[in-house]
């Protein structure tokens, strides 16, 4: 699997297979079980999927050996605050069967709209964050869902820079000036929901043609475009056949004018998020407090 280097140094592999809304158990555990074996070596995880436990089996089920795989964790919404972290990272490893995570990211900022001292806030959460990074336990270490002051105020007042940030990549909401910012800070950003105007997109003529002229399918190309923005995408599917296409995505590239044509695309349904105010979803949280 070809791989995108973090500025820590560490390797990691270019698509990831994702574990959201996979909340059926049975299907859950098959579907990281399918997706280790289909070549997939990525998992991306968070504790406000609900599912860490039903992932660990998986993984163990899988009998991948722990060190080819690249497990992505995330701190969920009410458990930001230094104090909460190590605690939380210490749940996450015990559901996942596993003592260290390849990456852990803070899942939303703390916003604007929500607190004034919001900077404050995402420093100290980020404080533990460093010193796990510090003990080994987690081996790379960024954010997700952050627009560019969130980024800027880590940047300016932390000790280690986010070596990540995981945002929605697909046509129609990539913003360049995210783009840009991640580049020249060395984060590299990771593409959620990529395949989200599918449905849109193949009706589109332009899209069509672009599928035609490298034999590939609208899924295929829509992971593509993240690939060639220099992002790394991260899908979700519990059906076998689809895992197959959607890693086989390493074989071309999307033309300047392919890649222009969609990055200029827009549709009233997919805009850009503004991250700086939008509270994170509450009902995320919901799910794992119930349980
Ligand atoms: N950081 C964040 O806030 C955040 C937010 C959202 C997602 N994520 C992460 O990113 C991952 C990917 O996002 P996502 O789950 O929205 O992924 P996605 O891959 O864009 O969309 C998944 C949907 O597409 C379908 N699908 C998958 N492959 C397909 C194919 N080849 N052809 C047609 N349909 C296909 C799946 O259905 P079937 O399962 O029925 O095949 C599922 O309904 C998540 O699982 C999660 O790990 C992070």
């Amino acid at each position: 699997m070809d791989t995108y280097t973090l500025s820590n140094g560490v390797r990691i592999p270019v698509i990831g297979y994702g574990t959201w809304q996979n909340d059926d158990p049975a299907e859950c555990v098959q579907g990281v079980v399918d997706a280790l074996n289909t070549g997939f070596t990525h998992i991306d995880c968070a504790r406000a999927y609900a599912n860490e436990s039903l992932v660990g089996q998986g993984i163990r089920e899988s009998k991948v050996p722990r060190e080819k795989l690249f497990i992505t964790g995330k701190l969920r919404n009410s458990a930001h605050g230094y104090e909460n972290v190590k605690k939380e990272v210490q749940a996450t490893l015990k559901d996942l069967g596993t003592d260290y995570l390849d990456l852990f990211l803070i899942h939303w900022p703390v916003v604007e709209g929500h607190k004034d001292d919001w900077n404050k806030d995402n420093l100290d959460t980020w404080r533990a964050f460093e010193e796990l990074y510090d003990e080994g336990k987690l081996k790379a270490i960024g954010v997700s869902n952050f627009s560019i002051p969130h980024l800027r105020n880590l940047i300016d007042n932390a000790r280690i820079k986010p070596m990540v940030n995981q945002i929605l990549i697909h046509p129609g909401v990539l913003l360049h000036e995210d783009t840009i910012f991640c580049r020249e800070h060395g984060i590299l950003l990771e593409g959620y929901s990529p395949l989200a105007p599918l449905k849109v997109l193949s009706k589109d003529e332009a899209f069509r043609k672009i599928c035609e002229n490298h034999r590939k399918s609208a899924a295929q190309i829509l992971l593509r475009f993240v690939i060639d923005n220099g992002a790394l995408p991260l899908t979700k599917t519990v059906h076998r056949s689809r895992m197959e296409e959607n890693i086989d995505v390493l074989d071309f590239s999307l033309s300047p004018e392919e890649m222009a044509y969609l990055n200029s695309w827009s549709h009233p349904d997919f805009t850009p998020r503004d991250n700086m105010n939008e509270r994170a979803p509450q009902k995320l949280d919901e799910v794992i407090d119930s349980h």
